[in-house]
């Protein structure tokens, strides 16, 4: 297998330069400048076990693969509401006064490019920061101009694109998405399925730029547009960054079905006061989120091959905006499961977590990954990232895999598979007859 080189600039595009995209942006400057240390994301800090377990080699994935160097990373971003990063990160309450202003310069200079905005996909923003244009498609072309500037003007060799915008309305998978002749047909007719983030998300494919999808909009993962990039060889992954109560439920999950216990109920519930819930307060928002979130157990569970255990479990899903507690969201899940003798107990976890905290780290992971995959000559969805999102995308008629640790185990396989090296299968050979 070949694999591009990494030399060159990366120029790394979010639409949406709110809370997750400054939190990014801020913390890789500030690990740049060697202020800070890349807590939680896999590429700058995780190793990676090759051979047999005697053989003592864990590098660390960042010498595995070639990723790019933090230092030769730029960003852009398009935002309806023109704050520059700086402002925006302040806004967003994020990181403190004593970790921003040392960044004030470097952040301020990072501006918005006007945004394809709609009010009708997101009701509780409203932008002035926006496109104007004759249709839809017209809108998409002057993305593509903004994605060729970019790169010219900051030389850039390479770019890759994270949908860090706002969660939009829920929209089903409709004729205009089945093929890319609907799809496009559909842009230049204005028609209300095509909502800005599918935009974005053609207009990236059209420039080969890898698209990640951060939000659970349907975006990327409509047949069209993974046509699209399997035809113009761009990888694409989604959907919805798998950060606070969805990680822990798929790191617990498991754990309840490895022991084969049963389970009669999972409640969770969230307050939160950033921009995002505020969006998601609109219940058109909600159920776009909702579902991306409900469907991690069932798939974990498999109350159809264990129904003695899983089947009709309640599984109940809320957020609730609350603004005094800002970026810091409080999840609470109270896990109702059943033992030997059908003896019932209970779980009960407390997640004080930081929302953007936890998403700033995938948001670089999925960049690097992202940028190698498209040197490695990966195209369409990338199943083995399913490990970042909360609804993996996948294949028509394949179930996502939820599980962290099975997610865990395809990612690095995928990376040992593209560097030449074995798979690590866990089956210690040396002891079997
Ligand atoms: N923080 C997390 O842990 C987490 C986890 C999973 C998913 N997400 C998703 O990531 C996204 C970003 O979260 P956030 O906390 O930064 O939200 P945020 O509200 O702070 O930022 C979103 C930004 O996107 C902008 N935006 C909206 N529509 C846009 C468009 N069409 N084009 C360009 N920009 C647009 C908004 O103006 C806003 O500045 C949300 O969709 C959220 O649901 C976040």
């Amino acid at each position: 297998m070949t694999i591009r080189p990494v030399a060159g600039r990366l120029g790394i595009l979010t639409p949406g330069l709110g809370a997750v995209a400054t939190t990014f942006i801020a913390g890789v400057e500030s690990i740049r400048r060697g202020l800070s240390v890349p807590i939680g994301s896999l590429t700058q800090m995780a190793t990676i076990r090759l051979g047999k377990r005697t053989d003592n080699r864990s590098p660390l994935l960042k010498d595995f693969v070639p990723l790019v160097n933090l230092d030769d990373i730029v960003f852009g971003a398009w935002d309806p509401i023109p704050d520059d990063a700086y402002t925006a990160a302040k806004k967003a309450g994020v990181l403190e006064e004593r970790d921003l202003e040392p960044l004030k310069e470097f952040l301020s200079g990072i501006r918005p490019m006007p945004a394809v905005f709609d009010n009708h996909y997101v009701t509780r923003l409203h932008g002035t920061n926006v496109k104007t244009g004759k249709n839809k498609r017209d809108l998409a072309e002057q993305l593509r101009q903004d994605i060729r500037d970019f790169k010219k003007n900051n030389q850039c060799d390479r770019l890759v694109a994270v949908w860090c915008g706002s969660t939009e309305i829920f929209i089903k998978p409709s004729a205009v998405h089945q093929t890319i002749a609907s799809f496009e047909k559909a842009m230049e007719e204005n028609h209300e399925d095509i909502a800005p983030s599918m935009l974005y998300a053609w207009a990236c494919i059209m420039e080969g730029v890898p698209y990640c999808n951060g939000a659970p909009n349907l975006a990327v993962d409509t047949l069209a547009l993974i046509e699209l990039a399997n035809q113009k060889g761009i990888p694409i992954s989604g959907k919805d960054f798998k950060t606070g109560q969805t990680w822990i439920k798929t790191v617990i999950a498991p754990g309840i079905k490895a022991r084969m216990l049963g389970l009669k109920g999972w409640y969770s519930t969230n307050i939160l006061g950033n921009r995002d819930g505020e969006v998601l307060d609109d219940p058109a928002s909600f159920k776009t989120k909702e579902e991306s979130k409900l469907s991690v157990l069932h798939t974990i569970l498999q109350p159809e091959l264990y129904p003695q255990l899983y089947k009709d479990f309640s599984h109940v899903v809320r957020i609730n905006y609350y603004p005094p507690r800002g970026d810091n969201k409080e999840g609470w899940d109270n896990i109702d499961i059943v033992g030997w003798m059908n003896y019932p107990m209970q779980i009960k976890i407390n997640f004080l977590c930081r929302d953007s905290i936890l998403a700033a780290p995938i948001v670089l992971d999925l960049a690097l990954f992202s940028d190698f995959a498209h040197r490695a000559g990966m195209k369409g969805i990338q199943e083995w990232l399913s490990f970042y999102y909360k609804s993996p995308m996948t294949a028509a008629g394949l179930q996502p895999e939820h599980d962290l640790f099975i997610q865990q185990t395809k990612l690095k396989n995928t990376l040992r598979h593209l560097m030449g090296e074995e798979q690590i299968t866990h089956l210690g050979l040396e002891y079997y007859p």
